[in-house]
């Protein structure tokens, strides 16, 4: 039997102590749009189909809930959720109705580190999709620090299908369809968060992005520039309460030819880091904020959801 994939990441889950402040910035800065609020979460949406890309919660400190990724039916989910019980991780969700706008069907689990994950299938999504100036589509990708680096990948290789496409010094960049990456896992750090990226629909949204960041007193972080692996523009900032943020575009897009890279293909010359060559480092704040956003202790748990 081939294995189960999933086939999208759809969105994450956060947390603030105050999120009408952080619902503020992503609506009037980063430019996602506020589609509901039901129980006290706020959903967020791009330009493209997903229902949101972002909920917002309040909660004591600022957190991860989970990482939410989309899978094509029912029967997917419980090959996924069968490949992660063989996977032998010990807090696993069954998998289970849920209600919209959450999808149809879907389950949680803890990943070897204790990120918390859902995956769902059937999520009644926006009839419209088309891009939109200046305004985000979709969630590019995450990328996640790490202590055990080789654990993770494991688990998201062997149990949820995604496809190492390309390693760094760094980092390691993870496909689950025909974007280079949807994830990217780091060797340091921890099970916190390195950086959100939002895929724009080219080039000059990401610029004027950058603009309207710097309007709000948000300068940039790194960036521009264009990044080696994924050959996709960037810039990055810092969000509400430090959380660091990316603006992408122009996603180099993969299929079953491509071929790993390994940090062998990525070695700049001395005092570059991307292809065009005119970003400096990234600033010593944004390389530690995401170090303080955790994944909560049961946010796998998707009782909330049933
Ligand atoms: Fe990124």
């Amino acid at each position: 039997m081939s294995k189960a994939k999933v086939r999208a990441l759809r969105s994450v889950d956060l947390a603030y102590a105050d999120p009408d402040k952080a619902l503020g910035f992503f609506t009037d800065v980063w430019n996602l749009s506020h589609v509901g609020e039901n129980a006290s979460v706020h959903f967020l949406r791009g330009t493209g189909a997903f229902h949101h890309i972002v909920t917002l919660r309040r909660a004591p400190q600022k957190a991860i809930l989970r990482m939410v990724l989309d899978a094509t039916d029912r029967s997917t989910i419980d090959k996924l959720h069968a490949q992660v019980v063989a996977h032998s991780l010990k807090s696993i969700d069954p998998p289970g109705t849920l209600r919209q706008p959450h999808g149809d069907y879907g389950f949680g689990f803890k990943d070897p580190e204790g990120r918390n994950i859902a995956i769902v299938c059937d999520v009644k999504d926006h009839a419209d999709s088309a891009d939109a100036p200046d305004r985000p589509r979709k969630l590019s990708h995450v990328n996640i620090n790490a202590g055990d680096s080789d654990a993770t990948l494991a688990c998201y290789r062997d149990a949820l299908g995604f496809t190492l496409t390309d390693t760094t010094r760094r980092l390691r960049f993870l496909s689950c369809n025909a974007d280079h990456h949807s994830m990217v896992l780091g060797f340091a750090g921890g099970p916190t968060l390195n950086h959100i990226a939002f895929e724009m629909p080219d080039l000059e949204s990401v610029m004027r992005g950058a603009g309207r960041m710097r309007d709000d007193g948000r300068g940039l972080e790194w960036g521009p520039g264009r990044h080696g692996p994924g050959n996709n523009v960037f810039c990055y900032f810092l969000g509400p309460e430090d959380l660091p943020v990316e603006y992408t575009a122009e996603m180099q897009q993969v299929d079953d030819t491509h071929r790993t890279g390994t940090p062998e293909n990525w070695k700049w010359p001395p005092g570059r880091l991307d292809h065009w060559g005119i970003s400096a480092h990234p600033s010593e704040r944004m390389e530690t904020a995401g170090l303080n956003y955790r994944f909560t202790a049961d946010g796998y748990r998707l009782d909330e959801w049933r």
